[in-house]
């Protein structure tokens, strides 16, 4: 069971005194690698010019443009839904970035009371995003919301 709590109070102080919003995009999507289990994708898509474009995150190469309505990420986005997907492969649309994926969370990021992006976590394990999960990375992004400005 994941400790979210300390994952908000680590990525404030990770955050703390830091401007550059790449940075703490970057530590965010690193620190979620190394505390969730069974995860093979953790990072950041950022809208830009009217599209997901990617952003920082760990894990293998992944798709560089995602249309808004597009995909998991682009389906939360436009939607301001977190979207918790139990099976990748039955969802309509989905993007394979990473062949090993079979479960995914998307959880929209705001600013000014807009979608500005999303936070994605891609994961090789069925079913391994729980409510508590959705809790968590809700929490999660809404403290990463406070420390950048995209
Ligand atoms: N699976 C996502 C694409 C991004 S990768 O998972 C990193 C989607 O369907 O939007």
């Amino acid at each position: 069971m994941t400790n979210y709590e300390a994952l908000v109070r680590q990525l404030g102080r990770l955050t703390k005194g830091v401007e550059y919003d790449i940075s703490n995009m970057a530590n965010a999507a690193a620190l979620l690698w190394m505390a969730l289990p069974d995860i093979n994708w953790s990072g950041f898509y950022i809208l830009k010019d009217g599209c997901l474009r990617l952003g920082p995150f760990a894990g293998k190469p992944a798709c560089t443009v995602i249309e808004m309505g597009s995909g998991v990420c682009g389906t939360a986005a436009a939607s301001d839904e977190t979207l918790v997907v139990p099976n990748v492969h039955e969802f309509p649309g989905h993007i394979a970035c990473d062949g090993a994926s079979n479960s995914e969370i998307v959880v929209p990021l705001h600013k000014g009371g807009k979608v500005c992006g999303v936070l994605d976590i891609d994961s090789p394990v069925f079913s391994r995003f729980t409510e508590e999960d959705r809790t968590g990375l809700e929490a999660f992004a809404k403290a990463l919301e406070e420390a950048i400005d995209i």
